[in-house]
């Protein structure tokens, strides 16, 4: 069956070459890694005892912790000389998660890539604008060579110098550009500093990961920019972006490339898996790589898993938060993504925000800081109605009293990749 036909199969038959690859996967990585070999013996499980698919459960699951035990080779199922690429998450607190991928790793990569674009509007012939950035991080060549591979003219510029950015994409004149979401707005901001109209651009896709985005976020990018905004999303230690992907004609959450990557939901507390609907966070198996088989890897991104619409693969809801960004105010659960929402609503508010968390007497609070939008907006009197509205809305949607902090126009810092929306000031 080729990589095409798989994305349009029946259940049954998707079910079958899942069990089929899952079975070599399962077996693959116990034979060839220590690390596998071990965890499956404390936890009493063999891959023989992988009957159906739902004997995954059984099996114990991957997490960061254990890449940075390993580091930085020792969870690669192949002879080191194998590896053609290697790539690394920066990792804010110790060490750079590693992965490596071998010439069918990259080749698999670059198909479900191609699979994305495609399933975003993409066509061959298309000239795609990447400014994910390019190194160690997986955006930039992830990107690149599965627009290759589906025939596309690639302009590398990676993130960064966002004036060149818009001098590119002036005069090369692409249709579809990959990026952050948080960038993409970068872009269009310096489109309008420069006297431009940002919906004026030879853009008609915008392909957007990397980092949580809003479905408030979409229709702000689909207006400033006049395009079709497609979510892509994708982890390193998992494959990079492609894991899974939105189509055009639904825009209803990425849908996961199930014939390469088995997903659940688990409870993040107990570890029991969740029945399809129910949100909690994502564990990914990979089907078919080589280097670095992933069981059960523990994502820490929450979501929920939603039934086929335009392929016969599951989707995933856009990803609510990471359990590691879950911020607890008085007792309330509460996400970034959740902020943003409310922000978006807010027509004075520039789509621009950064949350500070401090400690009082052993009680967390939260400052949202965001910014006026435009000079018309930025009057004492509105800046100070749209923080009250503001404020308002956290209190009634969320439920938690935050204080709001709205500054002039281009004073939140700009991100030209992931953007950093929370700063913890709670230790110092
Ligand atoms: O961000 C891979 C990637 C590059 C995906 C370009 C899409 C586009 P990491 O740096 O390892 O890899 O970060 C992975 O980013 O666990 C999520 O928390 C978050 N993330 C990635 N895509 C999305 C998305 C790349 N579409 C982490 N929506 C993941 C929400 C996303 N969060």
């Amino acid at each position: 069956m080729t990589e095409e036909s798989l994305e349009r199969v029946s259940t049954d038959e998707l079910r079958h070459v899942q069990l089929q690859r899952l079975r070599w996967s399962v077996r693959h990585a116990y034979e060839h890694v220590e690390h596998y070999r071990r965890s499956f013996e404390a936890n009493g499980v063999h891959p023989d005892d992988l009957h159906t698919i739902e004997d995954l459960a059984k099996f114990p699951c991957l997490t960061k912790h254990d890449f940075r035990a390993n580091y930085p080779f020792g969870l690669f199922a192949v002879p080191r000389e194998q590896v053609v690429r290697i790539h690394a998450s920066s990792g804010t607190t110790g060490k750079p998660t590693v992965v490596g991928y071998t010439a069918r790793d990259i080749d698999m990569w670059a198909s479900l890539v191609a699979r994305s674009i495609c399933a975003a509007g993409g066509r061959p012939g298309h000239l795609v604008h990447i400014a994910y950035g390019y190194g160690l991080f997986t955006g930039g060549l992830g990107a690149h060579y599965g627009a290759e591979r589906l025939g596309c003219s690639v302009i590398p510029m990676s993130g960064g110098n966002t004036e060149r950015q818009v001098q590119l994409i002036r005069d090369f004149r692409p249709d579809i550009i990959m990026v952050t979401p948080s960038y993409a707005l970068n872009i269009a901001e310096e489109f309008a500093r420069q006297g431009l109209d940002p919906r004026e651009n030879s853009l008609s896709i915008g392909i957007f990961g990397a980092e949580p985005w809003t479905e408030g976020m979409r229709k702000e990018l689909e207006s400033r920019l006049g395009l079709d905004a497609l979510d892509i999303y994708g982890l390193s230690e998992v494959l990079g972006p492609g894991v899974a992907s939105e189509c055009v004609e639904t825009k209803d959450g990425p849908v996961i490339w199930e014939d390469h990557f088995y997903p659940e939901i688990i409870d993040p507390q107990t570890g029991a898996v969740l029945p399809d609907g129910q949100e909690g966070e994502l564990v990914l198996t990979s089907l078919t790589k080589e280097a670095l088989p992933v069981i059960r890897y523990r994502t820490r991104d929450l979501t929920r898993l939603l039934p086929p619409t335009a392929r016969s693969m599951r989707r995933m809801a856009k990803i609510s938060g990471r359990s590691d960004d879950m911020m607890i105010i008085r007792g309330v659960n509460v996400f970034p993504s959740q902020i943003e929402e409310l922000v978006l609503r807010i027509e004075a508010l520039a789509p621009h925000y950064m949350l500070e968390l401090t400690r009082e007497r052993h009680l967390d609070s939260l400052t949202v800081h965001v910014e006026a939008l435009g000079a018309e907006h930025d009057s004492e009197a509105a800046r100070c109605d749209a923080a009250t509205r503001l404020a308002h809305y956290v209190k009634s949607y969320i439920g938690v009293s935050v204080c709001v902090e709205v500054h002039h126009p281009g004073t939140i810092e700009r991100s030209s990749g992931k953007a950093k929306r929370l700063s913890d000031k709670r230790g110092l």
